[in-house]
C-alpha cells in the first residue's frame, strides 16, 4: 500500500490547469486508505492575506473538490488547519532542518521577490509541507515540477530525522501526476494558467458559460491559416488543442486535422469546456444550497486524519525525546 496526498492551497480562484493537472487525476484515482487530499489553508497565510477571503476560499475549494468528484468514502478529505498535528510536526521538523536548506528554495526566492514584508512562514512553508506529507506515511507525491525541490527536502527531512532519532517516517518521492493535460494562459501561452495572478487568459471552474466563450474567443493563436498542433511554433494553438483533447479525452493532433478555421475551434473548445463544468458548477450550486453535508465531510475528515496523525506525532515526540520511550 503506498499513500498518495494531494494539496490545494487556497490563494486564487481555482482553474482548468488545477482541473485537469490535479484535481480530475485525484478524482479518477481513488483508493480507500491510500488517497489523501487536503486543502492546505495555512499555506495561505504564508504571503499578504485578506482573512475573509481565505474563509471564503477554503470553503470553495473544498466544495469544489467535492464537486468535481471527490468522494470522502475513498479519499480522505480534510482542511489542514482542522488538524492541529500539522502545525505540531512542523515545529518537530525545523528542528531538523537547516536555515540554508529552505533558504535556497527558488519557490522562496520568487515568492519573498514580490513581498515587502517577507514571513517567516514564507521560509519555512515547505517545512509545513513536509509536516503535511510525513504525518500520513505518504510515499507518492504527485505534483508538478514547481514543488520538486519541496518534495526533496522533504526526503531529505525524513531521512535525516529517521537516521538521528530512529525510524519514524516513510520516505516520499514526487511522481508524475498521470495529467490529462498541461494547461497554458490563453492570452500568455508560454506561462502555465495561474491561479494567483489574476489574467483573461485563465479559466476559472465557476466561470458561468458566457465568460468561458467570451475567453476563449479571446485567446492568443497566431497568423496561420491553417490549425495544426506544433507546441513550440504555435503555442497559442496547441493549447486549445491540447483543452479540447483533455475535454473529449482524444488525441490534440488528431483533432487538428478536423478543423479548419480558428473560428471554429475556438467554439467547439467552448462548449467542450462548458460541458466539463456544467455539471461541476451544478453540484457546487447543490451543495452550497446545503452548507451541513459539506460541515459533515470535513468534520469525519479531521476525525479520521487525526487519528493517524496523533499516532505519527507521538512517535515523533517520543523519538526526538519529549514523550518517555
Ligand atoms: N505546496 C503545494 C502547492 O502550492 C500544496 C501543498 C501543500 C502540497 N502541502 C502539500 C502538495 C503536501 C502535496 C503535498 O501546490
Amino acid at each position: 500500500m503506498t499513500r498518495r496526498i494531494t494539496g490545494f492551497t487556497p490563494s486564487g480562484e481555482l482553474h482548468l490547469g488545477n482541473y485537469f493537472g490535479a484535481i480530475e487525476p485525484a478524482v479518477r484515482r481513488q483508493i480507500p486508505g491510500e488517497s489523501i487530499v487536503f486543502v492546505s489553508d495555512l499555506h495561505a497565510l504564508t504571503i499578504d492575506h485578506d482573512p475573509a477571503e481565505v474563509r471564503r476560499r477554503t470553503l470553495e475549494f473544498v466544495t469544489l473538490l467535492l464537486a468535481a468528484g471527490l468522494d470522502e468514502q475513498r479519499t480522505l478529505f480534510l482542511v489542514q488547519s482542522h488538524v492541529p498535528e500539522h502545525a505540531e510536526l512542523h515545529y518537530l521538523l525545523e528542528c531538523v532542518t537547516g536555515y540554508g536548506e529552505v533558504h535556497r528554495m527558488i519557490q522562496f526566492k520568487e515568492k519573498s521577490r514580490r513581498q515587502e514584508q517577507i514571513r517567516v512562514s514564507l521560509l519555512t512553508y515547505p517545512v509545513l509541507m513536509a509536516a503535511d506529507i510525513l504525518l500520513y506515511d505518504a510515499g507518492e507525491i504527485p505534483v508538478g515540477d514547481d514543488q520538486r525541490q519541496h518534495v526533496e527536502l522533504a526526503r531529505d527531512i525524513a531521512e535525516r530525522f529517521n537516521a538521528a532519532y530512529g525510524r519514524v517516517f516513510t520516505v516520499p518521492r514526487m511522481v508524475n501526476p498521470p495529467i490529462a493535460a498541461r494547461v497554458m494562459d490563453l492570452v500568455r501561452p508560454a506561462d502555465k494558467m495561474s491561479k494567483s495572478v489574476a489574467s483573461p487568459g485563465s479559466v476559472r471552474l465557476l466561470d458561468p458559460p458566457d465568460v468561458v466563450h467570451h475567453k476563449v474567443m479571446r485567446a492568443i493563436t497566431d497568423a496561420g491559416r491553417t490549425v495544426g498542433y506544433d507546441p513550440v511554433t504555435r503555442p497559442g494553438l496547441a493549447n486549445l488543442l491540447t483543452i479540447l483533447a483533455a475535454c473529449t479525452g482524444d488525441d490534440p493532433g488528431r483533432l487538428a486535422e478536423e478543423f479548419t478555421g480558428y473560428r471554429e475551434l475556438k467554439q467547439a473548445v467552448t462548449d467542450a469546456v462548458v460541458a466539463v463544468l456544467e455539471p461541476i458548477q451544478h453540484r457546487y450550486a447543490e451543495l452550497s444550497r446545503d452548507p451541513g453535508i459539506v460541515r459533515k465531510v470535513l468534520r469525519d475528515g479531521a476525525i479520521e486524519a487525526r487519528m493517524l496523525a496523533g499516532t505519527k506525532v507521538a512517535a515523533a515526540k517520543r523519538a526526538i525525546g519529549l514523550l518517555p520511550e
